[in-house]
């Protein structure tokens, strides 16, 4: 007999994702265990298999009984600019009498406008904020995410976002990721001086975020450093600049590229070993076809163009014939898509890129893993990963997808503890803004 903390059994169907990272033919392999079980010791899963097998081998402290439950991976969103002040309500209603968001920060709002707001809050201030938008993500089911700075555009600020990135991650209940993003927009006092702003973003940030790591970091490995590609942000010159410092630095990589415009960026991080290319609605072929054939997770954001109103998506079915690894993410931002459901963005994903339940539930768990190179950890339900699991409340995975603009996800365990239970919170959360 195995002891176990906790074993969750009858679920309709446990999806293991097992296997690592999806692409090609095997994308949407969910590894569907009927009548599956999952036995947990501590934080870690000690067993998957079905629930007469593991009934008769596990003696549990706990059980959760999953009938008629769907049971899967916690959703592991990989690119959101979680930590910010403010909103941008007033800017959506100017979109909607016709301005463009890139029109918008043309004219020095957009995330200018984030930028000013989050300079002048502390760092208790933006914790609760982001408390609000992680304890919302948990409810809607993901486990972990990454989460960017960016609103600072400068070093004081972009600590300090960093900072609260470290401490929320510390006090949970999301597992967080961050990336550091000074690269997000050219701050108004380096206005019309794009190229100066690159060098304080090589000379100064860069080598202080790499020190103050070893303090604030408490011991994890380098930060993420992304950078917004973009006409209007940083053109493929000044991106291959700060991305090639920062690689020489050690830090991993990402890019926001070919969101509005094809400058190349997709390419660039290719060529450069990013572990992921976001966005991506209008990369060229041969980009795709260079994607394809690396391990860079291509990470698109449906959220994003819905949020905007535009028509365009990510082309995940080149994605997928070039043989790239796709993976989904919310994008949760204040400006293009304050959306914290990963549900809503596999909803969107079906609909607007083509994909099955199947593949976009892939792409929400394990490939999404891949984006923040953690796959080896978490997105998929194999012995020895840590337990993040959820619970939904149909019996079949295709109600993923299919429906949307309310919540399938009744319970959440996060490393072996019930979070959330039949909908209810069963932690304390610390102080949320209202
Ligand atoms: O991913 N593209 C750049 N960044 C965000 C938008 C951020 C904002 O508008 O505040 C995005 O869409
Ligand atoms: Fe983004």
């Amino acid at each position: 007999m195995l002891d176990a903390d906790l074993l969750v059994h009858n679920a309709s169907q446990l999806l293991t994702l097992a296997g690592g990272p999806q692409r090609g033919s095997q994308f949407g392999t969910l590894g569907i265990i009927e009548d599956g079980a999952v036995a947990i010791s501590g934080s870690e899963i000690l067993e998957v298999g079905t629930s007469l097998d593991l009934t008769e081998r596990v003696r549990a402290r706990h059980q959760v009984d999953a009938s008629n439950r769907v049971v899967l991976p916690g959703f592991v969103d990989p690119h959101t600019h979680l930590v910010w002040a403010g909103d941008r309500a007033r800017e959506f209603e100017m979109r909607l009498s016709g301005m463009t968001y890139m029109q918008i920060m043309a004219a020095g709002g957009g995330i200018r406008s984030t930028v000013a707001k989050t300079r002048q809050a502390d760092l208790e201030t933006l914790k609760s904020s982001a408390r609000t938008r992680m304890r919302t993500m948990l409810l809607h089911g993901t486990t972990t995410a990454e989460s960017k700075t960016g609103y600072g555009l400068e070093t004081e600020t972009e600590l300090r976002m960093l900072e609260a990135i470290v401490q929320l991650d510390d006090e949970g209940p999301i597992e967080l990721a961050a990336t550091f993003l000074g690269a997000h927009a050219i701050p108004p006092e380096y206005d019309k001086r794009a190229d100066a702003y690159v060098d304080l973003v090589c000379d100064e940030m860069l080598p202080a975020i790499k020190q103050a790591w070893q303090s604030i970091g408490g011991g994890r490995e380098l930060p993420f450093v992304d950078v917004f590609c973009e006409k209007g942000a940083f053109n493929l010159e000044q991106s291959r600049c700060i991305l090639e410092r920062a690689q020489s630095l050690g830090f991993p990589l990402k890019i926001h590229a070919d969101e509005f415009l094809d400058l190349g960026g997709t390419g660039l991080a290719v060529q450069m070993g990013a572990a992921s290319a976001d966005h991506l609605v209008h990369t060229p072929e041969q980009d795709i076809i260079a994607l394809g054939q690396s391990d860079t997770v291509a990470v698109a954001l449906p959220c994003t163009p819905f949020g905007l109103a535009e028509t365009e998506y990510s082309p995940a079915s080149a994605i997928l014939d070039a043989g790239g690894i796709l993976a989904l993410a919310t994008d949760l931002n204040p400006g293009t898509a304050w959306c914290e459901s990963m549900q809503f963005a596999i909803a969107l994903a079906c609909r607007f890129m083509h994909l099955t339940p199947s593949q976009a539930i892939a792409a929400a768990t394990i490939n999404a893993a891949a984006a923040l190179q953690r796959a080896d950890r978490i997105g998929s339900l194999e012995a020895g990963k840590q337990a993040d699991l959820i619970l939904l409340n149909v019996d079949d995975y295709r109600h993923l997808g299919y429906r949307f603009g309310t919540n399938l996800v009744s319970s959440v365990i996060k490393r072996g503890k019930i979070l959330i239970e039949g909908g209810q919170e069963r932690w304390t959360s610390p102080p949320l803004s209202s």
